[in-house]
């Protein structure tokens, strides 16, 4: 079954195909474009720019993803490559309203066309999927029972999944997501939006530059680390970082979180920005790693699957498999390829393949407020 993934949710158009038979899911093309060049300054999404952005991206995306998947067809028009679709997957929420309808309403009109289905697919959930992509021929698809782990710009989830529908959420972010506990406090630092990649670079440089030990990066609170449940509080985080800027920096003057270039104009920040970041960073791993390890402990799954954006983090990956080494748990851990994890089509059509509830395109919607358990 071939299935055209389209994501417009955020900052990122983007269009997959995907071949899938037997639950072996084949990636046929992956294109990605993103408007995050365009927010880099103003250190957060502008929601007009990313929507008139998404209108530009989404036809050539598509176009482009349908190209790539069917490179041995001598057939330039996109219109006669659709024909080898079976079903248009697409993203209908959580996001940002006019984002999402750029992608909902671009499926409608191929599925009006073409005649073929369209299968909702709910962001958050989708992406679990990245896990679920084959990628070479040692692969095995995770099993259930299974633990996810979802950290994102917007979400910190862990969910307990017995099977592909039968899933239920036990824990997250009680505030700011992890993702945006990343974004705000780079952003202090002078990193451009996103700040998360950027911060975490210049965490791992200062570890690799100073050999210090993981363990003596303990200057930032561990909210609710040694609380009996799988809930994070990281908006305190900024707060953190701002106190421990105006202790090392000789100013009296206090300086207000909201004035963020000031703050990242002091010299006490430039000269000490790697070992701050190397700080923010371990106290995000630290808290995200206890909990689900805890969590791992009580259901024992059979697998971790880590998914969205923040699973690219390379700290994160590592701590968290060094931490079930050192527990000794036999859950295996799945983590996508870091491409695979920040926003893309990709593990939408998996989603889809797992889920395929083919709905007629006038009943499709965009939902901007869904949460992860929202069936769509
Ligand atoms: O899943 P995603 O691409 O988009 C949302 O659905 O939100 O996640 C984006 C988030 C951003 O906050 C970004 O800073 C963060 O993922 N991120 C990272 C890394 N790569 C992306 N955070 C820390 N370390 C990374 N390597
Ligand atoms: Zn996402």
């Amino acid at each position: 079954m071939k299935i055209l993934g389209i994501e417009s949710s955020c900052d990122e158009t983007a269009a997959a195909v995907i071949d899938a038979h037997n639950d072996t899911v084949t990636l046929l093309s992956n294109i990605t474009a993103t408007s995050a060049g365009v927010h880099a300054r103003t250190g957060g999404v502008i929601p007009e720019q990313a929507a008139r952005k998404q209108i530009e991206s989404i036809i050539p995306v598509i176009d482009l993803a349908l190209h790539d998947a069917f490179p041995d067809i001598q057939e330039p028009k996109s219109t006669s490559l659709l024909a080898n679709i079976d079903a248009i997957a697409v993203t209908v929420g959580p996001g940002l309203i006019g984002s999402l309808l750029v992608g909902v309403e671009t499926a409608k009109a191929i599925s009006l066309i073409t005649h073929k289905p369209i299968i909702p697919v709910n962001h958050l959930v989708g992406h679990i999927y990245a896990n679920f992509i084959t990628s070479g021929e040692q692969y095995s698809p995770p099993s259930f029972p299974a633990l996810a782990l979802v950290v994102s710009g917007g979400h910190t989830d862990l969910i307990l999944m017995n099977s592909h529908t039968d899933y239920k959420w036990i824990g997250g972010t009680r505030d700011d997501a992890a993702g945006e506990a990343f974004d705000k406090t780079a952003r202090l630092l002078g990193f451009d939006y996103p700040g998360g990649p950027l911060l975490s670079a210049a965490a791992d440089n200062y570890v690799e530059s100073t050999l210090i030990r993981y363990e003596s990066l303990n200057l930032f609170p561990r909210p609710m680390i040694n609380e009996n449940n799988y809930d994070w509080s990281f908006s305190g985080l900024k707060t953190a970082v701002l106190r421990e800027i105006m202790s090392i920096s000789k100013k009296n003057t206090t300086i207000k979180l909201a004035d963020y270039q000031s703050i990242a104009q002091l010299d006490i920040v430039k000269k000490e920005r790697n070992r701050l970041a190397a700080e923010i960073q371990e106290a995000v791993v630290d808290v995200l790693v206890e909990k689900t390890l805890n969590a791992i402990d009580i259901y024992t799954p059979k697998s971790l699957l880590l998914a969205g954006g923040v699973s690219a983090n390379k700290r994160l990956r590592i701590a968290i498999q060094d931490q079930m080494n050192h527990r000794k748990v036999e859950t295996q851990l799945y983590v996508p390829k870091p491409i695979l994890c920040t926003d893309n089509a990709a593990y939408i059509a998996t989603c889809a393949y797992f889920h395929p509830k083919k709905i007629s395109w006038n009943k499709i919607d965009a939902k901007p407020d869904l949460s992860i358990m929202d069936i769509v």
